[in-house]
């Protein structure tokens, strides 16, 4: 079974494969893995064995339902004791799984978004009012704080009905430092032998349990807030169906201590890997003039000059959302997923596969292959998403949004708000880099360019 999947060739007994790997970007490390071993591999760390995946058949074959299904492990796992069974880390056999997914699968219908979009647009008109003030100072913006600023609002407010105020605050709030806080500590623990792992995070452990403390007493106040106010009325955001949505069927109910986890749930999820994924875009687009001006040309034909561009208005960006695209392909910001076999299977007609044993999809190095992006395949080209290209390519050969029935729930929600930004910021701002700025990307499960900050300049032409 195993011992035909190659794995990189020097070990040391206890910490595996680990050593003199970047601890802090297990992602980056993987994908020099990749490249050295090939489209699928293995390697070892404390004890556990993962197996990467990331060859064009192999990943369609993990894509079959049929024999595989998400599996919760590795980093998902490690954020059990923070959001236990919500709906991202729920196991599949967990009745509340199926149960929060059909009350909340309505939150995220078209009729659902088109009701966002007004307050998506309000948040954006924040940011705007933030950059501008910038840009009469002279002042580079922090990309990746201020789109965590935008997310983090977009989704409190659409879902929620509340503000954090992020754009008041001169540091990000609190909430967010707690939640990048059990997020790292999430990914540390996949970096130290488990044994030991209460003496080695002892420190680490104690901030963690105060973070999950914090995020708790958040969301406890936020819901009670909504409990004493009563719902909002009208369609209902996502808290009101939580609250007050009885499953169509069978007529049962979330129980409190769920929706806390829940809330949590979309309060990280709705927000972390939106803004990354924006930031990189931001990044590209300053080092790329030409697809910058011709995503603008088209924000420019698309909307003219409507002040509040509508709902249909942002889906007609289509240059617009391959940029994002192009962005998620070379750095999905969700950097992997896992599968297990149902039962026992052969992976991609070669690899024996007992049930329940898995494999980590490694997405960033899937949207790499050069057989199935070309050779360009590193280069940043929205080209890469055009009809023709996409209509010759592969299936399941584009993946940011994970697979099957436990893909990415906001996937709409994301591509909606990402392109509404990116539309407004490319009409009202000539993006700059910093002449020295080289990309390093944060690891902390999801993926961050670090130290990103971006100069803001006038239109030179209107359209
Ligand atoms: C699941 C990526 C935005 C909520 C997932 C998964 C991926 C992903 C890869 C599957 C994980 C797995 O298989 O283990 C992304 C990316 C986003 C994004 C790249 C932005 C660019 C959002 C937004 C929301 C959201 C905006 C909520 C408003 C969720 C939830 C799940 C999920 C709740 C779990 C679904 C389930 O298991 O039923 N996401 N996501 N995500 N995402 Fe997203």
């Amino acid at each position: 079974e195993l011992h035909r999947v190659p794995r990189p060739p020097y070990r040391l007994p206890l910490l595996g494969d680990v050593v003199g790997a970047g601890r802090r970007a297990p992602m980056q490390d993987s994908l020099r893995y990749a490249r050295r071993l090939g489209p699928i591999f293995r390697r070892r760390a404390f004890g556990k064995e993962i197996v990467f995946v990331w060859g064009a058949g192999l990943a369609a074959d993990l894509a079959d339902e049929a024999r595989f299904a998400k599996h919760v492990g590795v980093g998902v796992a490690n954020l059990r004791p923070v959001v236990r069974d919500g709906l991202f880390t729920a196991y599949n056999h967990e009745p509340n799984w199926q149960l929060a997914h059909d009350v909340l699968a309505p939150g995220f219908s078209r009729e659902a978004m088109a009701g966002y979009h007004v307050m998506m647009l309000d948040v954006a008109g924040r940011l705007t009012d933030h950059w501008d003030r910038a840009r009469a100072a002279d002042r580079a913006v922090d990309v990746p704080g201020d789109m965590t600023r935008l997310t983090l609002e977009t989704i409190a407010r659409t879902g929620f009905g509340h503000d954090f105020g992020s754009f008041e605050r001169s540091r990000l709030h609190p909430f967010v430092t707690a939640m990048i806080g059990t997020l790292t500590y999430a990914q540390r623990l996949n970096t130290v032998p488990a044994p030991l792992a209460p003496w080695l995070l002892r420190g680490a452990s104690r901030r963690n349990t105060a973070d999950i403390a914090y995020l708790d007493r958040t969301v406890d106040d936020l819901v009670r807030a909504r409990r004493t106010a009563g719902g909002r009325g009208g369609e209902g955001d996502l808290l009101d169906r939580m609250l007050d949505t009885a499953h169509p069927e069978t007529g049962e109910r979330l129980s409190a201590e769920n929706i806390r986890r829940q809330v949590i749930t979309f309060l990280v999820a709705g927000h972390e890997t939106t803004s990354g994924a924006l930031s990189f875009a931001l990044h590209y687009l300053s080092r790329h003039p030409d697809v910058a001006a011709r995503a603008r040309a088209e924000v420019d034909r698309v909307w003219g000059h409507t002040k509040a561009p509508g709902y249909e208005q942002v889906a007609k960006l289509r240059y617009v959302r391959r940029v994002l695209d192009e962005s998620l392909r070379l750095w999905p910001t969700a950097p992997a997923f896992a599968r297990e076999a149902r039962a026992d299977t052969v992976l991609d007609g070669t690899h024996p596969m007992r049930r329940g044993a898995w494999a980590l999809v490694l997405t960033g190095m899937l949207h790499r292959d050069p057989e199935v992006w070309g050779p360009e395949a590193e280069r940043f080209d929205p080209d890469h998403f055009d009809a023709k290209a996409v209509r010759s390519r592969a299936p399941h050969t584009f993946k940011p949004f994970g697979t099957g029935a436990r893909a990415c729930i906001g996937r709409q929600f994301a591509l909606h708000e990402a392109t509404l930004v990116l539309g407004l910021l490319l009409r009202r701002y000539e993006l700059l880099p910093e002449p020295d700025y080289r990309l390093r990307v944060t690891e902390r499960l999801t993926l961050m360019p670090e130290g990103l900050r971006l100069r803001l300049g006038r239109r030179t032409t209107t359209g």
